[in-house]
């Protein structure tokens, strides 16, 4: 890194992640900072910023340096009233009314939405209320899983494709406007290479999405089935990982590219909120059709 990168960079785990120091992202940025940060996201797939004391507008505004910003369809009662960009996450429930989504379960490791056929590249995501324990977010270097890779394994995925089950949430529940099926070869959803390129950076990675549900596209169900358990089996490494243990005022910020992420669950008495935003996707001319 050059020098002249005008905040500090501190890498978090050997295989991803890094925290920026030394940014007050209340401040108007220069064109040459938010690229230095772009760079910087693309270098280590996770930044984290600490103390940070951002509303939903400078969230938004901060974000939107990165790319255009997704509204949160079906979830618009979470998002804060005037910031249709910013989604709540949280278990907190005021009247008997949860104010954000995702409870205090675990969430297993995923890719966000590579159900689509553009999923988002990334997501920012800002701490204002964390559990004294519980509730850390961990995230998986997905280069690293695939440079690891033993050869016979590769060269078992190599050119293969996976099909990205739409019809479940994160949960594993069928959402409302799907019916159910058997066999995941009919899944709907979106077909991606399991080594692909990152848009950006060029370097290839693992593209796994979520392991329920999925399907190498044109193996029988069967074989189908051995081959992602053994390309988990690979991945769930902590090797691969970053664990981050939240406080309040954290922005984190990672690639949904070239990484997964899942989070631990909490105790349900404890209060989680977090404001998050997500970058947009670009369909493709068949996806918009
Ligand atoms: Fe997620």
């Amino acid at each position: 890194m050059s020098a002249r990168v005008p905040f500090g960079i501190r890498p978090l785990a050997p295989a991803l992640g890094a925290e920026i120091s030394g940014l007050d992202l209340l401040d108007t940025l220069a064109d040459n900072t938010v690229a230095a940060v772009r760079q910087a996201w693309l270098d280590h797939q996770v930044l984290l910023f600490r103390n940070q004391n951002l509303d939903d507008a400078q969230l938004t505004a901060f974000s939107r340096h990165f790319g255009d910003l997704d509204s949160v369809p079906g979830w618009e009662p979470f998002s804060p009233p005037g910031h249709p960009n910013v989604l709540i996450i949280s278990n907190v429930r005021e009247d008997g009314t949860a104010i954000g989504v995702l409870g205090d379960g675990e969430a297993s490791w995923h890719t966000d939405m590579s159900y689509l056929d553009q999923p988002p590249p990334g997501s920012l995501l800002y701490s204002l209320e964390v559990p004294d324990r519980g509730g850390d977010t961990c995230f998986m270097s997905m280069y690293a899983a695939l440079d690891a890779l033993p050869a016979d394994l590769r060269a078992a995925i190599e050119g293969k494709s996976l099909n990205h089950d739409s019809s479940h949430d994160s949960a594993g529940k069928l959402r409302s406007n799907h019916s159910a099926f058997d066999n995941v070869s009919v899944a709907p959803g979106a077909r991606h290479p399991m080594i692909r390129a990152h848009p950006e950076t060029g370097r290839p990675a693992i593209f796994l999405g979520r392991r329920l549900h999925a399907w190498v596209v044109g193996e029988n169900i069967a074989n189908s089935e051995a081959l992602l358990d053994r390309i988990w089996d690979h991945c769930i490494d902590e090797a691969f990982t970053y664990r981050h243990r939240w406080q309040p005022g954290d922005l984190l910020m990672w690639d949904n590219r070239c990484t997964m992420h899942r989070r631990d669950p909490f105790d349900a008495g404890a209060r989680r909120v977090m404001h998050r935003t997500q970058l947009k996707g670009y369909q493709s001319v068949e996806a918009a059709a």
